[in-house]
């Protein structure tokens, strides 16, 4: 059975190849939806247009969203992604660009119009989202299933307790995790086990074209060598749409820390609470995940050329 996705995201080196896993799959991308994170809203966007073109995506829309926290000033990971946002990866320049209107209202539109189809994945901060729910709550029984790559149950990225995608947003988060759905939470206690090590990319054969966007970047993102390499998070939130039987969900309730001097972004993870509102994932089949990107990168790359 094909399944739907919507996906909001801050390409992004990471955002960039799960979404050439989305190209490379069966999946039905109903929409992108960019949001400020990795690097400023216009390089997100700019980098999603040149995506839907590089990656063969049709008419798949794009349309833009915030450009910063509902309330905190504007934080960014160039230091990570670089000053682009695709690290040294340089793609032809779109030719077409984003929808009209907003994210958060195209979001609201493309769930009100297929309800129950459609899985939500957000791998960037979470402002989008919350501002769809705050305008139209219903959302949350509209969305097939609502997916995210973001936070933890062990220790953050950006700093001991916070992951960025949460840090960057702590109320928008909070928000997400209290809305009413249950959240599928791909945080980085399974994501940092996804490392690109030098013996998995030899496994990707023939990427043609596709090979000028996945080697600069993944390289830039951190250095590819026989024991180790960038974990690629949001890939990991796509394979999950692709196939749930690669995650080991357990339920908890998770409450976003926004008032914490050094906890502020923290998922606080209960596992033991009576009211859980989210499914974390809290083991990935690592081997099993791979071969569905190395197939899907090499399906991908056959049809690019
Ligand atoms: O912490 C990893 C997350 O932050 C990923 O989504 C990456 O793209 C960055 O946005
Ligand atoms: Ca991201």
């Amino acid at each position: 059975m094909t399944v739907s996705m919507l996906i909001d995201c801050d390409p992004g080196i990471d955002d960039a190849l799960a979404l050439a896993l989305a190209a490379g799959s069966t999946l039905d991308l109903r929409g992108i939806t960019t949001v400020g994170g990795n690097v400023g809203l216009d390089l997100t966007t700019a980098n999603a247009l040149a995506l839907r073109e590089f990656l063969d995506l049709g008419d798949v829309p794009v349309v833009p969203g915030c450009s910063g926290a509902l309330v905190r000033g504007p934080m960014d990971a160039a230091h990570v992604h670089g000053a682009g946002g695709l690290g040294d990866a340089v793609l032809p320049q779109a030719v077409r660009g984003a929808g009209e209107g907003h994210a958060a209202d195209f979001i609201i539109s493309t769930l009100q119009d297929h309800p129950g189809e459609i899985t939500l994945v957000a791998t960037g901060p979470l402002t989008n989202i919350a501002l769809a729910v705050r305008r139209e709550p219903r959302i949350v029984d509209w969305v097939r299933d609502f997916v995210i790559m973001g936070g933890s149950y062990t220790r953050g990225n950006h700093n001991p307790a916070a992951e960025f995608n949460i840090l960057t947003d702590p109320e928008a988060a909070a928000i997400a995790f209290n809305a009413g759905w249950t959240v599928t939470q791909i945080g980085l206690d399974v994501t940092l086990t996804a490392r690109l090590t030098l013996p998995i990319l030899n496994r990707m054969r023939d990427l043609g074209r596709l090979s000028s966007l996945i080697l600069p970047s993944v390289q830039y993102y951190s250095p590819v060598t026989e024991e180790s390499g960038p974990a690629l998070h949001d890939a990991v939130a796509v394979a999950h749409v692709i196939d749930p039987t690669l995650l080991t969900l357990t339920p908890a309730e998770v409450q976003v820390e926004t008032a914490g001097h050094y906890t502020t972004g923290m998922t606080v993870t209960d596992f033991s609470s009576p009211a859980p509102n989210t499914l974390v994932a809290t083991h990935l089949d690592v081997d099993r995940f791979w071969q569905l990107m190395i197939d899907a990168y090499g399906r991908l790359a056959g049809r690019l050329g």
